[in-house]
């Protein structure tokens, strides 16, 4: 149970090290349980994570962290100064459910209509307080500056964003950042790593389609919205299957599509909403013109005009290679080299990418699924995890706050 130490110790340490694993002691896990249960049954949406964040401001204060609440709303930071010096890493938890009704049911069932953690945030809080504790217990070892960062509203609403808008680097001096996500692809406790580009960006697209309105008898003394937006709608697929590297993975979604409201009638307007993904920041950056582009011929060719918003939201979740080479042999050393896996890309996005664009960082999967229960996707209204995935969560988050500041590249 000695954890793992960098090349600054003795002989016997250096050869500890090479077995090192963190025991993750039960009381600790039947807390982090308890905590992820607790969380599970009083999920809150984005920016509204008042109890959540009190629970957690409570704990860290009581742990002997340094605490500050309302960084980027309702984010709150702990901070504990190691005796040793070294650099300054935040480890990062998001704190936001979604606005789904939970369909499962245990004994632990959101208790809020409407709202449930369907993606697995409580589980990443929990997992970081369960860290929290067990590292505050070995503070003489820690070594820098430990950040514990509990983000808000990373569910579309960029709450890494606001947090790093309301001074997070500069405030507390942050120079590498650490992040997991449960995943229910994954076998429980198996921890996956992928260096450069792990999830995609993630944009928004509104679109107005603006025709002149009419008989539906009559569509030659009309404009048709609804026709030119049908035409956008298939030909803006040439976008990616014709105009981006077909090497370059992309997706450019209509998700939306309002216009009219009876039979006969042609309506003056057709209204659009889509997402845009990408994984590189190049293909990413073509995307707005080449969207337009369509759009603009579209319209022209029925003589419609239009409104073209494009809205960045999430970059490219890029992980440094550096950095993750170094968390992955350190999980090897926590978990054993039989529980590390590759990690798939996803198209899916990821607000930690706001982070990894400004200091090196490696965002990591843990593993959650071990049979029906805990296999739906994330976002469903059956979400489960395997809670016994949970200790390697917090040994590996421990690992990272007691090694990352003197031996991360
Ligand atoms: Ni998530």
């Amino acid at each position: 149970m000695s954890l793992p130490d960098g090349g600054t110790g003795s002989a016997t340490q250096n050869s500890a090290r090479m077995s090192a694993t963190i025991i993750v002691p039960e009381r600790v896990v039947d807390d982090v349980v308890l905590i992820r249960r607790d969380l599970h049954m009083h999920p809150e949406l984005g920016f509204q994570e008042h109890r959540t964040a009190g629970i957690v401001a409570d704990r860290l204060r009581a742990l002997g962290y340094e605490v500050h609440e309302g960084v980027g709303r309702t984010g709150v930071v702990g901070v504990l100064r190691g005796a040793k010096p070294g650099r300054t890493i935040m480890l990062r938890a998001d704190m936001d459910a979604l606005p789904i009704t939970e369909e499962r049911g245990h004994s632990y069932r959101s208790q809020a209509e409407g709202r449930m953690h369907a993606c697995g945030h409580d589980g990443h809080v929990a997992i970081l307080l369960g860290a929290a504790a067990l590292i505050a217990d070995r503070r003489d070892d820690l070594a820098g500056t430990l950040c514990l960062v509990f983000q808000p509203a990373e569910e579309g609403l960029g709450g890494a964003k606001v947090m790093i808008e309301d001074g997070l680097f500069e405030r507390f001096g942050i120079e590498r950042a650490y992040g997991l996500h449960l995943s229910s692809k994954y076998p429980t406790g198996v921890l996956g790593f992928r260096e450069g580009p792990m999830y995609a960006s993630s944009d928004s697209i509104e679109i107005e389609v603006k025709g002149v309105g009419g008989h539906g008898s009559a569509p030659h003394d009309a404009i048709d919205p609804i026709y030119t937006a049908a035409t956008f709608i298939t030909s803006v697929q040439s976008v990616v299957s014709r105009q981006i590297d077909p090497l370059e993975p992309a997706v450019v979604t209509i998700g939306a599509m309002h216009a009219g409201t009876t039979h006969n009638v042609i309506p003056r307007n057709a209204a659009m909403l889509g997402t845009v993904r990408a994984f590189d920041a190049g293909v990413r950056a073509q995307m707005p013109e080449r969207i337009e582009r369509v759009l603009r011929a579209c319209c022209d060719a029925a003589g419609a005009a239009y409104d073209f918003r494009y809205l960045w939201r999430y970059p490219v979740t890029a992980n440094d290679p550096a950095q993750t080479q170094y968390a992955r042999a350190l999980a090897a050393r926590v978990v054993g080299e039989e529980r590390v896996i590759d990690a798939a890309r996803l198209m899916g996005a990821e607000d930690f990418s706001f982070y990894a664009e400004r200091v090196p960082a490696c965002f990591y999967t843990l593993g959650c699924s071990s049979g029906d229960d805990t296999s739906h996707p994330h976002h469903s209204s059956f979400f489960d995890i395997d809670e016994r995935a949970l200790p390697n969560g917090v040994a590996m988050m421990t690992a990272l706050a007691l090694d990352a500041a003197r031996n991360a590249p």
